[in-house]
């Protein structure tokens, strides 16, 4: 059975997933408002990814024998600035969710909990995975600028995103 303190970190990690998830589906929007449609869809395909991230995080706490306890999802801004700073904020946003697993790594560590400690493994590689694709849209979008028909070939580029 998970003990209180790492019922209550499990939780903490779950809203951070799920407002991950309010954040891209905002950013999304936002970019389908000025017509960028790839940029949207990638953002809310990330969206629904981190849907799934708090999912694998409940199924965790749920299976050993924790109580679910969510929290307010703070609203997110309606505003991102340019598309190069919006992708910024991606890259920031993964920068603290990869930290906040760190932490929660650690104290699984500290606790002896075994059985989170393996479970937040996967989360430690797909962090990785998720800065690395951020940061690799960040360096195309300064690449190609936001004036120009380069944004436009990457916008139809990050609308073939799968899953
Ligand atoms: Fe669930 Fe993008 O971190």
């Amino acid at each position: 059975m998970i003990n209180a303190t790492m019922q209550d970190a499990v939780n903490a990690q779950i809203n951070l997933e799920q407002s991950s998830a309010q954040l891209y589906l905002a950013m999304s929007g936002t970019m389908d408002g000025k017509n960028f449609h790839g940029f949207a869809h990638w953002l809310r395909v990330q969206a629904e990814e981190e849907t799934k991230h708090a999912m694998r995080l409940v199924d965790h706490l749920l299976e050993r024998g924790g109580r679910l306890e969510l929290g307010t999802i703070e609203k997110p801004p309606s505003e991102f600035g340019s598309v190069t700073q919006l992708f910024e904020k991606v890259l920031q946003h993964e920068q603290l969710v990869t930290a906040s697993i760190g932490r929660l790594f650690e104290l699984a560590r500290s606790q002896k909990d075994h059985a989170s400690e393996v479970a937040l493994q996967w989360f430690v590689t797909e962090q990785v995975e998720e800065e690395a694709t951020a940061s690799q849209i960040v360096a195309q979008v300064r690449a190609v600028g936001e004036q120009g028909g380069g944004i436009w070939y990457l916008d139809g580029k990050l609308g073939k995103r799968g899953s």
